[in-house]
């Protein structure tokens, strides 16, 4: 890879500065000046920029507590994206590892590895995703037994058995909601809305709180993002 390219992926400034860095002899490769800012470099070259050290960082893992009202996508030319929200330096090959709703919120993995993401998304691989929902009406014990028997929606679709837990359910004049949680194994357009829906309930709020071992860092609040942890990245290599 060109030098001024790793050095602006690491975040070190645009590419732009970079080659005036480079060409400003700011940069040794290996011990030595190099002032090309097209010169190759490796994973394993050693690089420095003002005599400190720039580690390669292959793949890089952010967890975000999506807002709602920002769409799950990487760019857009009109609407406000997750990766938006990864602000100072950001890498342009960020994306989000699948989708939730605009009007959903909660845990969202961005990273630029996409064998992760492929691994944590394939339906073969079952990853449960928990999320808790607020629904209209009262959610009964019929509804618990639909959920893990597996649900059929509307259109024929046929969803993998789920759990559905009732945390409580709030009555005022005659109209009830009830909070939930919700385990899926899979990750079908408008999922959760259209189970619920199937069963005469509308979800009125939906917030993802874990996907296989990732869980929702409780301290970010929506529209907040954080580095995953090593343990965490280790706990998705493993899956
Ligand atoms: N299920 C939904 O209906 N929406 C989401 O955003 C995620 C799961």
């Amino acid at each position: 890879m060109r030098l001024d390219k790793f050095l602006s992926d690491m975040g070190v400034g645009t590419r732009n500065e970079l080659k005036k860095d480079i060409k400003a002899g700011l940069v040794t490769v290996d011990g030595s000046v190099v002032r090309d800012p097209g010169a190759k470099v490796s994973g394993d070259s050693e690089v420095r920029f003002r005599g400190l050290p720039v580690a390669y960082e292959e793949f890089v893992y952010y967890m975000l507590n999506k807002p709602a009202g920002v769409i799950s996508a990487s760019d857009d030319p009109r609407e406000s994206t997750v990766v938006d929200l990864i602000t100072g330096y950001r890498r342009k090959d960020l994306f989000p590892v699948g989708r939730l709703d605009r009007d959903t919120e909660g845990l969202l993995l961005i990273t630029n590895n996409g064998q992760m993401a492929h691994r944590l998304l394939s339906p073969k691989h079952h990853v449960d995703k928990i999320y808790y929902a607020c629904v209209s009406g009262a959610v009964t014990p019929d509804d618990v037994i639909a959920f893990s028997e597996g649900l059929v929606l509307e259109d024929g679709l046929e969803c993998l058995p789920a759990e559905l837990n009732v945390l409580n359910i709030n009555s005022d004049n005659g109209e009830s909601v009830s909070e939930t949680e919700v385990t899926i194994r899979e990750g079908k357009f408008h999922q959760i809305k259209r189970m619920f829906h199937a069963l005469g309930h509308e979800v009125l709020y939906l917030r993802r709180l874990s996907m296989g071992p990732l869980e929702l860092d409780g301290s970010l609040e929506p529209g907040e993002f954080r580095r995953l942890t090593d343990e965490e990245i280790k706990s998705l290599e493993e899956l």
